[in-house]
This record gives C-alpha cells, sequence and structure tokens, in this order.
C-alpha cells in the first residue's frame, strides 16, 4: 500500500482553553485532524495518557493564576510524555518563555492560521492509527524527532532557550532508522509538507546527507554524525528575520549579504557553549566554502576544508537547487546534479559523483 492510499489521520486532541472568546474557532481547525475534547483548564483529566495523542492550551500566559493552574497538571507525571502546544498572543515574548517554560513541543499564533496549526499539530502529535506498518512508524518517527529539532532552532533557540548537544543527538538514531526503513523518497514527500522554508530545507538536507551516508555504507556511528551536521547546519538562520528568509522574491544584494551572515552567526552562537563538537562547529561556520577558495565567510582552499563539511555542501548545494525558490523554478533531480557536476573545482567531485545515486535515486 503507498502512503496516499493509506486511511487518513485521526488524532484525539485534547483542548485546554481559558479563552471563551476564541475557543470554539480553535475547535473546528483542530476538528479537521479528529475528534476534539474541548475543557477549561480546571478541567484538565488526571490522567490524558492513552487518550489523547496531544494537548493544545490556549491561557492567559500572562496571567500567574492561569499559569499556575496548567503548570500543576502539565509538570504531574501522568502529562509528562503528551506532547504540547500553546498559543501565543501576537509577538509577546514574554509570553513564548513562559509557554517553553511549561514544556512546550511547539507553538502556534493567534489569530489563527489553520493551515500553520494543523501543520504544527501533525508535526508534534505522532498518531499511530496514521500508519500501522512498522516502516510507516518508523518513518513518522523519523521525521517528528528532526521537525522538533527544527523547533527547537527556529523557534526555542531565538527566544533565549539554548540548543544543547542532547536535543539533537536524541533524535539521530530515529532519523537514520527513518531512511533504513523506508526510503529517501518517502523521507522528502514526508518532509515537503512542512509550510516553513527552513524547517524544510534543513530536513532535506538531513535526508540527502543520511541516505548519502548510508549509500556509501559507512558505520552507524559517522550516520549519526551526517545527520547531526545536516541538522544544525543552518542554525544561524534562527537570527535572520523571517522577512528575508521566506521572502517570496528574490533577494536584494543587501538581503543576500544578510543571509550569508547565518554561517558566522551560527558558529558564534554554538562557540560560547563548549558542548559541541569541533567538528559540528566547523559544518556551521564552512557549509559555504568552495575548494578555490570562492566561498564563505573564510575564503577557505582545498585541504583546509574537512570531508564531513564537504559532504554536507554537497547534500546542501543539491537541496538548494531542487527546491521551490522566489528567484527561479526548482530544478529536476537530473538538471540539478548536472549543475552539481559542472562545478568542478569548487566541489569535491569524487564525492559529487558518488553522490550521483542518491540525487537520481530519489
Ligand atoms: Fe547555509
Ligand atoms: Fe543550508
Amino acid at each position: 500500500m503507498t502512503r496516499a492510499e493509506r486511511t487518513p489521520a485521526r488524532r484525539r486532541v485534547l483542548l485546554a482553553s481559558d479563552r471563551d472568546d476564541r475557543s470554539e474557532d480553535l475547535a473546528a481547525i483542530l476538528g479537521n485532524l479528529g475528534e476534539v475534547d474541548q475543557i477549561s483548564t480546571q478541567d484538565m483529566p488526571d490522567s490524558p495518557a492513552g487518550r489523547y495523542a496531544g494537548v493544545v492550551v490556549d491561557i492567559d500566559l500572562m496571567s500567574m493564576n492561569s499559569v499556575q493552574a496548567v503548570r500543576r497538571k502539565l509538570t504531574a507525571r501522568n502529562y509528562q510524555a503528551l506532547p504540547r502546544l500553546f498559543v501565543l498572543g501576537d509577538g509577546v515574548r514574554l509570553e513564548s518563555i513562559q509557554a517553553w517554560s511549561l514544556g512546550a513541543t511547539d507553538t502556534i499564533r493567534w489569530p489563527f492560521d489553520a493551515e500553520d496549526i494543523l501543520q504544527r499539530v501533525r508535526a508534534s502529535f505522532p498518531d499511530t492509527a496514521e500508519d500501522t506498518t512498522t516502516s510507516g512508524q518508523a518513518l513518522n518517527a523519523g521525521v517528528a524527532a528532526a521537525t522538533n529539532v527544527m523547533v527547537k532552532i527556529f523557534e526555542r533557540l531565538p527566544a533565549g532557550t539554548p540548543l544543547t548537544l542532547d536535543d539533537v543527538m536524541q533524535s539521530e538514531l530515529k532519523i537514520i532508522k527513518a531512511l533504513r526503513r523506508t526510503s529517501l523518497r518517502e523521507w522528502l514527500i514526508a518532509i515537503n509538507k512542512h509550510h516553513r522554508r527552513s524547517y524544510r530545507h534543513c530536513l532535506l538536507v538531513t535526508g540527502y546527507a543520511v541516505a548519502f551516508a548510508q549509500h556509501l555504507g559507512m558505520r552507524e556511528d559517522d550516520q549519526r554524525r551526517l545527520a547531526r551536521a545536516a541538522l544544525i547546519h543552518d542554525v544561524g538562520k534562527a537570527y535572520i528575520p523571517l522577512v528575508i528568509l521566506d521572502k517570496t522574491e528574490a533577494l536584494t544584494p543587501r538581503e543576500e549579504i544578510e543571509l550569508s551572515k547565518h554561517a558566522q552567526i551560527g558558529f558564534d552562537v554554538f562557540k560560547g557553549h563548549g558542548e559541541f563538537p569541533r567538528e559540528m562547529l566547523d559544518v556551521v561556520l564552512h557549509h559555504h566554502e568552495m575548494l578555490d577558495g570562492s566561498g564563505y565567510p573564510d575564503g577557505l582552499k582545498g585541504e583546509e576544508i574537512a570531508d564531513l563539511v564537504r559532504m554536507i555542501t554537497v547534500a546542501d548545494m543539491f537541496a538548494m537547487l531542487v527546491e521551490d525558490r522566489p528567484d527561479s523554478p526548482p530544478m529536476t533531480n537530473a538538471a540539478a546534479f548536472t549543475v552539481m557536476e559542472s562545478l568542478t573545482g569548487k566541489l569535491d567531485m569524487d564525492m559529487v559523483r558518488a553522490f550521483r545515486p542518491v540525487a537520481l535515486g530519489a
């Protein structure tokens, strides 16, 4: 059975809301995914485990009373494994800090954007009924784990919660398993549903990088290094304004310069941290370097660029070429690979040749 033929996902969602003015609207949106139990925060059940895919919390995050009431529930043992989404008002940073302190898996925004909400709920609340095959479950678990890292990079990090090495490492095995049990093609279909361009890009690069490592027969340890590097390679983009990241027209030269700062910014974020291995910092800082010295930010040449960085550069560039971009239509895999082959002197051609079956097979 192909994924498209499987029964559509149904999730049972708990909506805990003190916002009578908008809870009906939110319940109606969530209703697209399955059953919604709409309750006030005082009525939150003591044992939600096993009954719900997750809880959506819509309260006044600036009110101590409201926060305290849900904190008691959400920190109880029975709630620990339950994914939780918090509704934030428009651009209030304190709300978001409060939400992360309550263990948010992700956040959604008011005014409500139905498509955005559904996407986030699907990504955060795994639905075992969606796909009962072992491979389907492995794929769902891998995509959910990788998406979770994206949330930590693009939402939590700029709000002030540092990304830890453990945050990234926890997802690696699930990603590797997802790609081993299914295929790169299935991974690409699953992650292409994601609406944020930066998420999609990093998930795409992760898929290509891990598939590349598996194609080369690398041992599991090295596959994990590739997954880790791919997940965080664009971490600096978390600090680039969304107007640039999600712009639907071509970037101006000034915006291009702004965007290119992400490599240095990402490195600066991690270097003070001390816990990320040196090779990860190297990937974050140097994945836009070219062998002939024409890349950025340091204009490194040849041997100065490590193998791990070169592999991520190949996966990253291929992803960029086949992606939906504002300034040009997406390329076919074959056309993108031809572009890569033409970059003699810039890319490691042995690596590009080895990447061929991965590029053209998906
Ligand atoms: Fe980048
Ligand atoms: Fe990238």
